[in-house]
């Protein structure tokens, strides 16, 4: 019989305690041994809900105690770099959640703590599990489309709550749209290109309270010749569709056809010239519209690389990517110029 593995989890938070939590006490090949938190009702809940055997108000302690495989790191941005290197140093395998980090250097740092302490990183990009971006991923490496010519990927939703008191709404500590949605356009992008772009340009309006950036269009240009634009925004407030302010979708413009992808309802919209099923444009229904199997699917694939010893799936190096971009698109939206990279 396969001993379960150890899983910790740092930070008991919203994300932690709506989505990820419920979907770790499903795995049945983990024990949750044990939380942390600097808020003792987190903890709590946590505990009192999904079983985690001990909590810690410091995770320091968490990590130097317990004697875990592994550790889900959900904390405000900000203090996510420093959880994740120690948890690395004490040779803990990592789940962390988006962006990583809040810029690439402190990615990079991250990186280079993996491969020190021999640990590895997933970092958690959910939307490449979710039904219908998988369906759109598979349908354009099986060439449904033909040559990726173009990109647009749009994400946002209303006012962050609690503005402007909590840190998602505070530049100094990693809040703002770019990082808290940007960086899963961003991955996206990135991950359906399956290139690292050459020049960024943006453009943002900013909030008159908190000094983030409320919403900023882009485009990336690619070495290939692809293209891509982005809107990023938490100023859709006023759109009350059956979305509510919940808007994501991806459409990828082929040489043979174009395929549009909307999260969450997982709908996906395709035109092929090239799939007798497809020379219509066609809407494919997801078999399944709620997320719960999209944050399951995800950490159960970070489990199985924990059990079979494969190395994350989603990877630190994604990770770089994607705060390598965003980076570029705050520097762009303050300079007015386009921002130049991976140019050998
Ligand atoms: N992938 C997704 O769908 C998704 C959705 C929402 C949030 N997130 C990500 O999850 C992370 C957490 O976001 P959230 O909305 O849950 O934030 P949150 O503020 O609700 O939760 C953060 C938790 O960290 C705790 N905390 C703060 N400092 C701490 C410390 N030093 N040690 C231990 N605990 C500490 C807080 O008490 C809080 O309980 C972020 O990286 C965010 O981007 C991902």
């Amino acid at each position: 019989m396969s001993v379960k593995k150890a899983i910790g989890l740092i930070g008991c938070g919203d994300h932690a305690l709506k989505n990820l939590s419920p979907a770790l006490k499903k795995i049945k090949e983990i024990d949750l041994a044990a939380c942390a938190d600097v808020n003792d009702s987190a903890l709590d809940a946590a505990t009192e809900l999904f079983g985690y055997k001990r909590k810690y108000n410091d995770y320091s302690t968490m990590l130097a105690e317990e004697n875990l495989d592994g550790v889900v790191v959900s904390l405000p941005h900000y203090l996510l770099k420093d959880a994740v290197i120690e948890s690395l140093k004490n040779q803990v395998h990592v789940f962390v959640e988006k962006p990583m980090a809040t810029n690439m250097n402190d990615g990079i740092a991250i990186r280079e703590a993996a491969k020190e302490n021999g640990v590895g990183v997933m970092v958690g990009f959910c939307v490449r599990y979710s039904e219908g971006r998988i369906k759109t991923k598979t349908l354009i490496e099986e060439g449904a489309i033909g040559e990726i010519l173009h990109v647009n990927a749009v994400k946002g939703g209303g006012d962050l709550e609690g503005l402007p008191t909590r840190w998602q709404s505070d530049p100094s500590k990693g809040g703002g749209p770019l990082l808290w949605l940007g960086s899963h356009m961003a991955d996206q992008i990135l991950w359906i290109v399956g290139e690292k772009p050459t020049r960024v340009h943006a453009e943002s309006v900013w909030h008159e309270r908190n000094g983030t950036e409320k919403k900023t269009s882009y485009s990336l240009r690619f070495a290939s010749g692809t293209t891509a634009t982005g809107l990023c925004s938490q100023d859709f407030s006023t759109i009350k569709g059956f979305l509510g302010n919940n808007i994501d979708s991806v459409e990828v413009f082929g040489t043979a056809g174009r395929i549009r992808s909307q999260w969450p309802s997982n709908i996906v919209e395709i035109f092929s010239e090239l799939r007798e099923e497809y020379r219509h444009l066609t809407t494919i229904h997801p078999r399944s519209p709620d997320n719960p199997p999209m944050y399951f699917s995800e950490l159960y694939s970070w489990v199985r690389s924990l059990l079979e010893n494969t190395g994350p799936p989603v990877t630190v190096e994604d990770g770089i990517n994607m705060l390598q971009v965003v980076d570029a698109l705050s520097e762009s939206s303050r300079s007015g110029l386009p921002v130049l990279m991976n140019q050998d």
